[in-house]
């Protein structure tokens, strides 16, 4: 094949982009993994040759501890509702017993209308814990949480960087579904917040993700969007555990499914949380 000159290759490029080509994609297969990998390296290596030694450690964003029921306006009775699922959680020695304790529980309004109890998917062992915002149609339906269509998203998030439902537990800041799919309100969430917390302190993963904005909104307890909150570590339990857990917020999979463009973004966090789960 002869050569093509400047003029010719400029006008090549020009009938692709009048085609609507706008991307290139090579032959041969990249390891985005390793790319990444190497990125990271060398950005370390950069980093450590001009960054002077410090004795003092970088700054870590620690988030504070989940908001106390007198300080968000809780609606009568809520209280009360509170007070039990505190008791209920803390005399459940185990996940299972905590899911008895859940499904016993009377307090949350949200039960009166939801079919089944979704608590729990996934491996009980694991130490990967992540944390969605409620059951939707398909969940209420089967009594388990993520197996309606952002559960296939999910599942393919998680295998794109090696994980399964094996290897990770999933669950929700509330337990049955709030009708039509609206967010939790702060009472019907707070309400479930102790059971979410002993599930957590009986879980004690290794790693806590929580799935969009009303997770993180509640168990970060931080007010920004998740568009601020993902992608970073926060210290979950920092003001109330003797050793906090790394947390990390993701865009929840029913927003990718609506926003697929996000998707970029998503998969930088998984990388992140890959390099996390590898150190
Ligand atoms: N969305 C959630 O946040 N949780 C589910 O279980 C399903 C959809």
């Amino acid at each position: 094949m002869t050569a093509l000159n400047a003029s010719q290759v400029k006008a090549l490029m020009r009938w692709y982009v009048d085609a609507g080509v706008d991307e290139t994609v090579s032959e041969t297969p990249t390891n985005w993994f390793e790319v990444t990998r190497k990125l990271a390296e060398a950005r370390a290596a950069a980093k450590a040759e001009t960054t002077p030694p410090s004795k003092s450690p970088a700054p870590r964003k620690f988030s504070r501890a989940p908001a106390k029921p007198a300080d968000i306006g809780l609606p009568m009775g809520a209280e009360e509702a509170i007070k039990d699922a505190r008791g209920l959680a803390a005399s459940a020695s185990t996940v299972a017993k905590l899911g008895e304790a859940i499904v016993g529980f009377g307090g949350c309004p949200l039960k009166k209308t939801a079919t089944n109890t979704c608590f729990i998917d996934g491996n009980p062992d694991a130490k990967i814990l992540l944390i969605g915002e409620g059951p939707g149609a398909e969940e209420d339906r089967q009594g388990k949480p993520f197996v309606g269509p952002s559960g296939v998203l999910l599942d393919k998030m998680l295998a794109s960087i090696d994980l399964n439902r094996e290897r990770v537990l999933i669950s929700n800041t509330v337990f049955w579904r709030p009708p039509g799919n609206r967010t939790p309100t702060t009472s019907e969430a707070a309400m479930c917040m102790p059971f979410v917390e002993r599930l957590i302190e009986l879980v004690t993963p290794d790693v806590l993700i929580v799935l969009g904005g009303a997770a993180a909104k509640v168990l970060l307890n931080e007010a920004q969007g998740i568009g601020r909150l993902r992608g970073r570590w926060f210290d979950y339990g920092s003001e109330t555990r003797e050793k906090p857990i790394p947390a990390m917020a993701l865009f929840h999979p029913a927003y990718l499914l609506r926003s697929p463009a996000q998707k970029k973004e998503a998969w930088g966090d998984l990388l992140m949380l890959r390099e996390r789960l590898e150190t």
